[in-house]
């Protein structure tokens, strides 16, 4: 064998080893982690905590550190929370891939929920753009819990009155999404025509009217039972995927917002318009280790020999955006689709309600009642 070829096939083996070993790490799953001990006089919380990958059961309700702030934040005693399919992978730990950030074998940060809704209860002494007693509303890591530590300039902005807490908290990462997808990478027109593919779910239910407030033409996409659900928030066309496959029809699209991701790109790109936009929000779940990123990947690929835009983005919950859609719901252009409604003990049924991907809008989580705050010398 040729020096040169030895060269190569000693490279191959390296590189096949670390693919390997990479597959092994990302894949293991370590055994649930028990509770540390809390010190003693400290003031604690009730909270949802999971310290291993799993289904629902890894999802314990517990009695944790109350947060401290520091002096650019402000104590959200937390009212309402919702979850998302971003909780649900967080939980399960798949796509594998996400373990790289999330964690190898278990969770790095074991407070889960992202969607609050709350009061502000004490502030940090740099903090002027909230006060104590502002109703608030946003978007933070270990939001299922009775109270959450929010920096002043992070996703947080004040809860439009005309929404109770569990509507607020229905809408940071579903509503932030459907509006960044729509606006930012869409670029939606007054006028144009917009496909909503899974329009019934939490993603859905806000672009549906995000999208008519811009002033375009919607269609919404869902099954049979969804059909008068979708058209009372305001879709001017609805297609019953059980009875119609929205990619067969004659109708052209000036922008396809795709929550599901089941159909080939190239079926999407024949009802695009010439120069259309294909926005991938979500897409199938099945794969354990890229998941959703499937779709996107073949977009990618497929994106620089069309005229069509073909994308996918992550949400960013920023306060800029929550404000616009608190102003949105403050004028009645939105409101909050509600299905489900459970207490914090119930986060697990809720994230197993979740998994079905039959939610019709949002499932909330209605933290007040969880118990009240306690000194672990009382316990
Ligand atoms: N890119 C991002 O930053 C980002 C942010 C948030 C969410 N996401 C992703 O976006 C997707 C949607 O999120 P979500 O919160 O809206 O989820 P969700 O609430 O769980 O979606 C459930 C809805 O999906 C509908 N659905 C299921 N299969 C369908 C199909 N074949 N055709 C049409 N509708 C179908 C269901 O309606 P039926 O019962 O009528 O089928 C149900 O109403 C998820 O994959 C999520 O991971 C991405």
């Amino acid at each position: 064998m040729s020096l040169v070829k030895r060269i190569l096939t000693g490279v191959a083996i390296v590189v096949a080893l670390g693919v390997v070993s990479l597959a092994v790490a990302l894949s293991y799953d370590a055994r649930c982690d028990v509770a540390e001990p809390l010190a003693d006089g400290g003031h604690t919380m009730s909270a949802i905590v999971q310290r291993c990958y799993g289904s629902s059961e890894v999802l314990k309700l517990e009695r944790i550190a109350k947060p401290q702030i520091a002096e650019d934040q402000m104590l959200v005693k937390v009212r309402a929370s919702s979850v998302n399919p971003a909780d649900w992978h967080s939980m399960t730990g798949k796509p594998y891939i996400m373990r790289i950030s999330a964690g190898y074998g278990r969770p790095s940060r074991i407070h889960q929920g992202i969607d609050f809704s709350g009061t502000i209860e004490a502030v940090g002494k740099n903090v002027t753009k909230f006060k104590v007693g502002d109703d608030v509303f946003g978007a933070r890591g270990g939001a299922f819990g009775e109270y959450i530590a929010v920096n002043q300039s992070g996703s947080v902005a004040i809860k439009p009155a005309n929404l109770s807490f569990e509507q607020a908290a229905a809408m940071p990462v579903a509503a932030v999404t459907a509006l960044q997808g729509l606006r930012d990478h869409g670029h939606l027109q007054p006028g144009q025509r917009v496909l909503i593919n899974g329009a019934s779910g939490g993603v859905g239910t806000f672009a549906v009217q995000i999208a008519k407030s811009f002033g375009a033409e919607v269609t919404g996409v869902c099954s049979t039972r969804n059909v008068e659900l979708v058209r009372s928030i305001g879709a001017d066309h609805v297609i019953d995927y059980t009875k119609e496959n929205y990619t067969q029809r004659d109708e052209r699209y000036d922008l396809i917002l795709d929550n599901v991701g089941n159909h080939p790109l190239l079926d999407i790109r024949r009802v695009l318009k010439p120069a259309g936009t294909y926005v991938i929000v979500g897409g199938p779940k099945h794969d354990p280790w890229i998941g959703p990123l499937i779709g996107p990947i073949k977009a990618m690929l497929l994106s620089p020999f069309v005229d069509e835009t073909m994308l996918m983005f992550i949400a960013n919950t920023n306060q800029d955006d929550l404000n616009v859609l608190g102003e949105l719901a403050r004028t009645g252009k939105i409101m909050p689709v509600i299905d489900r409604r459970y207490s914090l003990s119930q986060v697990p049924e809720a994230m197993s309600y979740l998994g079905t991907q039959r939610a019709r809008g949002k499932v909330v989580i209605d933290i007040e009642g969880a118990g009240l705050e306690q000194q672990v010398s009382e316990l």
